[in-house]
């Protein structure tokens, strides 16, 4: 006899990065902007009219489309809003990812890759990443169901340059490519500009880490109109209104603040620098980071002890118990103040 237990679905999931509820913490294990949003969203947010909330909201999106359309010299109809990226890569993944060859992504990614393709039954192979943590193009030139490279890497941080994306997407004419760019503002060149060049290719951004709104939930992806087509088809098979009334103006008024926007990186970027400098005369190996999170090292320091330490001494950085890493820490870059005291906690451990 069947059970209800067998008709269950059953999966693994992701797990992100601990939310602590209290205020007194040095948070440093989700990459979240250590800065607040560009003072506009504080603007629409007070002149919005709550009394519009009773309606759906819009479908189109067309303000928010049509800030990312000339932030990324790109046609509106090249561009598919989602709530979080998570949500753009999962119904990219349910999109392009429909045949029996193996999808590849490298060993050490960004962890809900596996995930998705477990949920929906695709097959996938983890390619390793070279010696020095560094994706190798070749390995991805070969027969495959799509391919999908973060890029910068997460947890690493590493950046692939752009001619080596471009080889990739070339190689594969006959599969999709998906450029996860959630890190790209701090170091790296987006490959949004080969969306007109390669048909094949689907670049996806998120306003949670440089336009600090992890909070609101807006991701998007830049690809042929083909593609986002095929994309609004499946997300309108599955829910037609992802993107709620706030976000979109509150995403709007971020992505036309270009001045804050650059600002904000700029800071992070110099933290960042900062941080390898102390760290490594604290002893510890730091890898290349293009992201606002580096991914660190130390021979006579056992990471999982040292994250425990930091953990009781109210700073949390992340922690994967995972083959080939167990012995790094990623840690978000925070603001100076916050890093100040990251490298005073370490020093007294
Ligand atoms: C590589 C990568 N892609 C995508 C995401 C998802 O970001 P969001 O759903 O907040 O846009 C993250 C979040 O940490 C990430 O690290």
């Amino acid at each position: 006899m069947e059970l209800w237990r067998d008709k269950i679905r059953k999966t693994e999931p992701y797990i992100p990065g601990e939310q602590p509820e209290g205020r007194n913490i040095i948070k440093l294990n989700t990459n979240e902007c250590p800065y607040p949003p560009s003072p506009m969203t504080e603007r629409v947010i007070r002149e919005y009219s709550c009394g519009d909330l009773r309606l759906y909201p819009s479908i189109l999106c067309r303000g928010l489309k049509s800030a990312l359309a000339d932030t990324y010299s790109v046609e509106e109809n090249e561009i598919f809003l989602g709530n979080g990226s998570d949500e753009v890569l999962a119904l990219c993944f349910m999109t392009f990812f429909n045949s029996d060859k193996a999808v590849l992504f490298p060993d050490i990614t960004y962890s809900f890759y596996d995930v998705w393709c477990q949920l929906y039954g695709i097959p996938f192979k983890r390619i390793p990443l070279d010696d020095s943590f560094r994706i190798v193009k070749e390995d991805y030139f070969g027969e495959n169901g799509g391919v999908v490279i973060a890029n910068p890497n997460a947890p690493t941080g590493i950046y692939m340059g752009l001619e080596s994306i471009e080889e990739i997407v070339s190689a594969n004419r006959d599969s999709i490519v998906i450029i996860d760019e959630a890190y790209i503002d701090f170091g790296g060149i987006s490959a949004a500009e080969l969306i007109h060049k390669y048909d094949n290719i689907v670049v996806v951004q998120t306003f949670s880490k440089s336009r600090a709104l992890a909070g609101i939930r807006v991701g998007y992806a830049m690809a042929d109109k083909r593609l986002i087509d095929a994309l609004e088809a499946v997300k309108n098979s599955f829910n037609s209104y992802t993107l709620n009334s706030l976000s979109q103006i509150v995403a709007e008024a971020a992505a036309r603040d270009t001045q804050y926007f650059r600002k904000c990186c700029e800071n992070i970027i110099s933290t960042r620098e900062w941080t390898i400098a102390e760290l490594e005369r604290l002893g510890f190996d730091t890898l290349p980071s293009s992201a606002n999170f580096i991914f660190t090292t130390n021979k006579n320091i056992d990471a999982k002890a040292l994250f425990e330490y930091l953990r009781e001494q109210n700073i949390i950085v992340r922690y994967f118990n995972k083959p080939r890493i167990e012995q790094y820490l990623r840690i978000t870059i925070g603001t100076k103040e916050q890093m100040e005291a990251l490298t005073a906690a370490i020093r007294r451990y």
